[in-house]
């Protein structure tokens, strides 16, 4: 096993590293020119994340071009809302829409039930990932949280505000909570199947946290990633597999994440890292944080920027390197190697 890779599982069981493992967030994605050819091929592009060989492909490419860490499977959060029976396709530079939002409380009982079967194709990418990648290179799988899912799946498209999911739950809290525990089962029973598939460790991506005031936060969004954590850790095939919570700035404390089943803790771009150190204390590993848009500064400031993140976590039992958000489409690749010689010549 190379040292680099083997550190990836170290440091997320809390181990500190010389040089911290890498990987970045959406590092399968536009801004690279491999990555555009091949969705070329694609109108929608779901059709492309049900097409398993494509997604292996698509997963290899950052792999072979900057030998990073780990490995993200390729999919999107929204194979579960799709599989809801909720209509789910991507507009071009619109993002998602679905044809099939829950508008009213009747759609959640109308809504078809979760079979985790028909998210086959995910799986089948994880079964020929494994297979083609390197062994010694982790392979993450991994899910959007329930409140994310949700907020998606009533607005039924991105939105800035959000407010049709907010009215929801502010009109039918009942109704948003019975929804939720549907979501938090889907993706438990996802996330299992992931891991029978191959896949290593587990990321979930709250990214719509952000919108929630802290009291609703807990309510609607952190209790049921906790349900989800404890159902992972409560399972004798998906316990001992490590995980990932990544939430786009909440505005919650910190400490309401350090949590028994959390093996560690993605920091959005604007999360403190001393006082993340200070919370969190070796219980939690920590990951992230580089803001995504020092990689459209010259050299300089990003070799600077990552040696000020590699030496304030140089102490911390358990650093794993990362964006504090995903890479945009406008990032030169260029410029993520010289992130990536950054990191390891540090
Ligand atoms: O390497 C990887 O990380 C690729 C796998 C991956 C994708 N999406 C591929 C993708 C992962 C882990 C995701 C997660 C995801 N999807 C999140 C959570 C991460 C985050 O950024 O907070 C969210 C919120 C989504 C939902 C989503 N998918 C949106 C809003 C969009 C459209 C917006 C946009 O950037 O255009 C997508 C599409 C998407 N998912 C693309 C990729 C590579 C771009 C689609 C394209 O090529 O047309």
């Amino acid at each position: 096993m190379s040292e680099l890779n083997r550190n990836f599982i170290a440091a997320l069981n809390r181990k500190s590293q010389k040089i911290p493992p890498l990987w970045i967030m959406r590092q399968a994605g536009r801004y690279l020119p491999e990555y555009r050819k091949v969705r070329s091929n694609f109108k929608n592009f779901l059709d492309m994340c049900k097409t398993p060989e494509v997604c292996c492909e698509l997963v290899m490419q950052p792999i072979e071009r900057y030998d990073f860490d780990a490995a993200i499977i390729f999919s999107d959060i929204l194979t579960i809302p799709d599989a809801l029976g909720l209509g789910v396709s991507f507009v071009e530079g619109k993002g998602p829409i679905f044809s099939n939002p829950i508008q009213k409380p009747e759609d959640i009982i109308d809504m078809r039930t979760f079979n985790a079967d028909n998210l086959d194709y995910v799986y089948k990418t994880a079964e020929l990932t494994r297979r083609e990648l390197d062994k010694n290179i982790p392979l993450i799988g991994f899910a959007g949280s329930p409140w994310t899912l949700a907020a998606y799946s009533i607005e039924g498209s991105s939105s800035k505000n959000f407010d049709l999911t907010k009215s929801f739950i502010e009109n039918h809290p009942d109704d948003a909570h019975k929804f939720l525990e549907i979501l938090t089962d889907a993706c438990f029973e996802y996330l299992k199947r992931q891991i029978i598939s191959g896949v290593d460790v587990i990321q979930i991506f709250d990214s719509w946290a952000n919108l929630l005031s802290e009291s609703q936060y807990l309510e609607y969004s952190l209790d049921y990633i906790k349900k989800l954590l404890k159902k992972l850790s409560a399972d004798t095939i998906t316990s001992q597999t490590p995980t990932i919570v990544f939430a786009r700035d909440p505005k919650c404390d910190l400490a309401e994440f350090k949590l028994d089943d959390l093996s560690c803790y993605g920091m959005f771009t604007s999360v403190n890292r001393t006082h993340a150190m200070n919370i969190f204390e070796g219980s939690q590993s920590l990951q992230g944080n580089l803001d995504p848009k020092i990689l459209l500064e010259d050299n300089k400031v990003i070799k600077e920027s990552v040696s000020k993140i590699i030496s304030d976590f140089a102490d911390y039992p358990g650093f794993i390197f990362n964006l504090g958000h995903g890479i945009t489409p406008d990032i030169d690749p260029d410029k993520v190697k010289v992130l990536v010689d950054a990191v390891r010549e540090n």
